[in-house]
């Protein structure tokens, strides 16, 4: 398998924990390499169910080392809920590191988070609240606290200290919240710096020796092409960047170490939070694919926004990162729907645009160009050989790989590890 890269080509939940923990059986490593417990992978496994924020969804597989990228962030409490959630439903743990270069959210972070998005009233973003954006800005801003200081606690204390006194003037003074509690953060974070220890390790090294030595490597993106902070529908993004570029910083290794990358797609499209979204569907098939699909999110609940299959936006994910090839999930969800629709462009001021645009102000007013295709009927989540799929199914998978240009070698019928089509690329 040598190195792959595998990234959400949409908006995010496009079922990169399945296509992970799949792919990890073949793996040695896996590592995350940006974002932090905003993210919600699940996995289901041995008619278990996981649902994973921070910990690679490789944890799953005994012998696969699970690597927590020096691009990501890391809120120890959620890791170590993690750890015994996994624990006490008896998942090795042993095999877990974490860089000591990836950022610590700390409470003033999740409390930012939550004033900053209340003050910006209308226009919020819908972030998950967990202080991902806050944090991130302290380390663009150079006054973050890194997993390193967490477990040094002389480091730490100074840190931590300064920068909660900073952030309560900023809480109260700017947001009229409530000043946090520095010496109980501060006894609650050595604590966890206690546990935490142990995993700390230059995963940039381990990836290194990994490649070098031949061994096979999947990286997993968490969020998706367009919540990237660069190439996403900006304000309404992450703080990180899910491409697959983000993986060489987020992670510590060279572009010319990755051979492959793999985009993770649903067979239509979904949203959390705000911000734009062309192919929406705000009626009753928008309702049935919701509660089809199970469209509700992992980590905060909320009910996912769905819509048709938007092949602007596979496009410019292929091009943004460079995808070799697309796994394309949940086409069970879409059974005994008689007729699907299919964006294959947007038009606007009557011209017809095939490429996704910069900014969201160009994106305004864009209508989708549909393509409408008879749908297939039947159960298919049992369907386990490309040739077995309905006629009608097939087209549909074969109409994306026209327009996008990279071949689909992945087909998902189910949330099961077992519930997946590898598809033979010609
Ligand atoms: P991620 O964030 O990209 O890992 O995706 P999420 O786990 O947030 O959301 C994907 C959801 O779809 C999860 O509940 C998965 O169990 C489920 N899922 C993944 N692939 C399939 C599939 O092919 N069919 C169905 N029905 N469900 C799937
Ligand atoms: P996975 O890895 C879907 C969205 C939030 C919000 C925006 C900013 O499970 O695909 P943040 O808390 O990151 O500042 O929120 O990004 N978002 C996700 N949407 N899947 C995710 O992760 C997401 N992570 C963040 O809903 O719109
Ligand atoms: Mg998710």
């Amino acid at each position: 398998m040598a190195t792959k890269v595998l990234i959400g080509a949409q908006w995010g939940d496009e079922g990169k924990g399945k296509i992970t923990d799949i792919l990890a059986s073949q793996a040695q490593v896996v590592v995350r390499s940006q974002g932090g417990n905003n993210a919600g992978h699940t996995v289901e496994a041995n008619g278990e169910q996981y649902k994973l924020h921070l910990i690679p969804s490789g944890i799953l597989n005994p012998n696969t080392l699970c690597l927590i990228g020096n691009g990501t962030v890391v809120d120890p409490r959620v890791v170590l809920e993690e750890l015994d959630m996994l624990a006490g439903r008896g998942v090795t743990t042993s095999n877990l590191k974490i860089d000591p270069r990836a950022h610590v959210i700390m409470p003033y972070h999740i409390a930012l988070d939550g004033l900053s998005e209340k003050a910006r009233g209308k226009r919020d973003i819908g972030t998950t609240k967990s202080g991902i954006g806050p944090c991130y800005m302290d380390k663009a801003e150079r006054s973050g606290i890194r997993i390193y200081d967490l477990v040094h606690d002389d480091i730490f204390v100074e840190k931590a200290s300064a920068n909660i006194d900073l952030k309560n003037e900023i809480i109260t003074k700017v947001y009229g919240g409530e000043a946090l509690d520095k010496e109980s953060i501060i006894s609650e974070y050595q604590a966890y710096a206690k546990r935490i220890a142990p995993y700390v390790e230059d995963t940039t090294i381990l990836l290194y020796d990994a490649i070098k030595a031949g061994k096979s490597v999947l990286c997993e993106g968490a969020q998706g092409t367009l919540l990237d902070i660069d190439l996403g529908t900006y304000p309404y993004v992450t703080s990180s960047h899910p491409v697959s570029g983000g993986v060489c910083v987020g992670s510590g290794i060279g572009p010319t170490m990755i051979d492959e990358c793999l985009g993770i797609a649903k067979a239509y499209t979904t949203r959390v939070g705000k911000g734009p979204f062309p192919t929406e569907l705000l009626d009753e098939t928008g309702d049935l694919i919701r509660n089809r699909g199970g469209e509700f999110g992992t980590t905060t609940g909320r009910p996912r926004r769905t819509g048709w299959l938007d092949l602007v936006i596979l496009r410019f994910s292929v091009r943004t990162s460079g995808l070799t090839s697309l796994a394309l999930n949940k086409v069970d969800t879409l059974s005994d729907i008689p007729s699907l629709k299919i964006c294959t462009a947007y038009q606007k001021d009557g011209k017809i645009l095939r490429e996704f645009p910069a900014t969201i102000e160009e994106l305004e007013g864009c209508e989708p160009v549909y393509e409408e295709v008879p749908g297939w009927s039947g159960d298919i989540s049992g369907v386990r050989t490309y040739e077995e799929l309905p006629e009608n199914a097939k087209k549909y998978i074969q109409r994306i790989e026209e327009e996008i240009g990279v071949p689909v070698s992945m087909i998902g019928v189910g949330p099961g590890r077992d519930q997946n089509i590898d598809k033979p690329i010609r």
